[in-house]
């Protein structure tokens, strides 16, 4: 079986955006790989937020939380805390040496991220080290994450035969699994702007969070900037509504076809109200499953350390191979 990597950070407010371009591809995927999956908390270190201990420890608990809630199985997939493994840390060193700093330049997510700060870290500069890191550490295959993330799979790939390069072929070079259609999905409130789970997390209408109410899905919904075209066809449809189609596609799995014809009248009310109770019952078993789990504390705990276990044993030996292809051992 191919191994799949992925992860999400333990920071802001997890919504439908993550929902369907990473989680839902995971889950659909799952039986075929062999899968870990990651709650990445030192990457979570480079946001402000992230400062206060006890907001950190609170979203690790939900992320892995929602990771069961949405359909990821221990019995199929290994879920662990990246700070729990070091390895992490100690790879990441490593490659720092052999990545050059005009290639994390370029990286349009730090470019952006690090224009709103006052003071910008080292970490977030090295972000995409680390998460070359994660991807490199398991000898992975695949990953399945949103478009945001392309170029930071691009540039793991590049550090990967840079290293293979200059020591020999030590590591595995992986590929990306974006989604065709709901790689990208939009805000409500802006149609112009990704869904963000920062964002999301301050402002109203921005994002569906998976834990928010029947209410307050509703009201982002029937908020939802249109505009006065009445098209509901894919290719002509304004960024709002386009949104909203790739939403109803994703999550009732009906072709494009049958979407057009089902909204062909070009009423967007009714687009949205239908909307509405599609993402009311898909998150409805994620809420109840998140509630069961966030409150048997220990069972998520088992769930944890029985993942690090697993993790802890394929790091140990990539970082075997690496020190010794590098002169370490
Ligand atoms: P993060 O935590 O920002 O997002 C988690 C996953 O959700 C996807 N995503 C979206 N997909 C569709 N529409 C959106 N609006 C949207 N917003 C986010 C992201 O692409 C991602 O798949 N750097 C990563 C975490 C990470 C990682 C890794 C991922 C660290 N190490 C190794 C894969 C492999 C991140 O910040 O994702």
């Amino acid at each position: 079986k191919k191994r799949v990597f992925s992860g999400v950070q333990p920071t802001g407010q997890m919504h439908i955006g993550n929902y369907v371009g990473a989680l839902s591809l995971w889950v659909e995927n799952q039986k075929k790989y062999d899968n870990i999956f990651c709650i990445v908390d030192l990457h979570a270190l480079t946001i402000p937020e992230s400062i206060e201990p006890q907001y950190l420890r609170k979203k690790v608990k939900q992320v892995a939380a929602l990771y069961l809630a949405c359909g990821i199985e221990p019995e199929q997939s290994t879920i662990f805390v990246q700070s729990h493994v070091p390895q992490h840390s100690e790879l990441t060193w490593l490659l720092n040496c052999v990545t050059p700093i005009g290639w994390l330049e370029r990286m349009t997510q730090f470019k952006s991220k690090s224009k709103k700060l006052e003071s910008v870290g080292t970490g977030l500069f090295d972000y995409p080290v680390l998460m070359a890191s994660d991807i490199l550490l398991y000898k992975t295959d695949l990953v399945p994450v949103g478009e945001d993330q392309k170029q930071h799979i691009e540039i793991t790939r590049d550090i990967a035969q840079r290293f293979n390069h200059l020591y020999g072929e030590v590591l595995k070079v992986p590929e990306e699994l974006i989604r065709k259609s709901g790689a990208r999905i939009m805000s409500f409130d802006d149609p112009e702007a990704k869904m963000s789970k920062s964002t999301g997390e301050n402002k109203k209408r921005h994002a569906i969070g998976l834990l928010d109410s029947p209410e307050t899905i509703r009201e982002t919904i029937m908020s939802a900037t249109t505009d006065s075209n009445r098209e509901t066809r894919f290719d002509y449809a304004s960024p709002g509504i386009l949104n909203m189609l790739t939403l109803y596609q994703v999550l009732t799995g009906q072709s494009r076809a049958e979407i057009e014809s089902h909204f062909s009248d070009g009423k967007y009310g009714k687009l949205k109200k239908e909307l509405v109770e599609v993402v009311i019952e898909t998150l409805k078993p994620i809420q109840k499953k998140y509630n069961r789990i966030i409150n048997e504390e220990t069972y998520l705990d088992d769930v944890l350390k029985e993942g690090e276990e697993k993790a802890t044993e394929i790091a140990v030996d990539t970082m075997d191979n690496v020190k010794k292809s590098m002169g370490l051992k």
